[in-house]
């Protein structure tokens, strides 16, 4: 089994892209990808460190098989974890609630007694509000696979350097 696990959540398939090149920045066999439409909370048990991945929708809301299993992110399952963010979405049609779902589900995770890595800068990016912003920072990695996709490579293989040092991986 690998060492990650990253689950997630994607409706159009911008989310699973993220996913599919944060798992190749890793190297072979430390990223397992669960989609979280057909995982389940026993799933989550198996690893001491997480991605958590998610697309926006609804104008702020967490990607639709997000809300649906966001009741398994328990302390009894979490505590203890390191837990990441990723989060899609959209800055020029959005700009008040740019990857609002990566916050909601940081929201959701934080106070369960988990280790959050993986915090983003927000310098680059072009947008007014997010839930998913604290101070200067970004909860996570976020992705606008709508209008800067070339950006997406450079950002994930950034991101994923610091997180290898974060978790101690090689
Ligand atoms: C109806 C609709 C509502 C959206 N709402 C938001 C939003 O509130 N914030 C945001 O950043 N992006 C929003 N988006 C953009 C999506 O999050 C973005 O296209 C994302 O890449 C989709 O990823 P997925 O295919 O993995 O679900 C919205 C898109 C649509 C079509």
């Amino acid at each position: 089994m690998a060492k990650i696990g990253l689950f997630y959540g994607s409706t159009t398939g911008n989310t699973v892209r993220g996913a599919d090149l944060i798992q190749k920045a890793f190297g072979p066999g430390v990223v397992d990808l669960i989609d979280v439409g057909t995982a389940s909370s026993q799933d989550l048990k198996k690893y001491d460190a997480l991605i958590l991945g998610t697309s926006t929708w609804h104008w702020g809301g967490l990607q639709d098989e997000w809300a649906l299993f966001e009741d398994y992110l328990t302390s009894d399952i979490l505590g203890g974890k390191k837990i990441a963010f990723f989060g899609l979405g959209d800055q020029k049609r959005y700009p008040d609630h740019f990857v609002d779902g990566m916050g909601l589900l940081y929201e959701k995770v934080k106070p369960l007694g988990v280790k959050v890595v993986g915090l983003w800068s927000r310098e680059g990016y072009d947008f007014d509000v997010s839930t998913a912003l604290m101070g200067d920072h970004l909860v996570g990695l976020a992705l606008d696979e709508d209008n800067e996709s070339h950006k997406t490579e450079d950002r994930v293989n950034r991101w994923v350097q610091q997180l290898k040092k974060e978790l101690g991986i090689k």
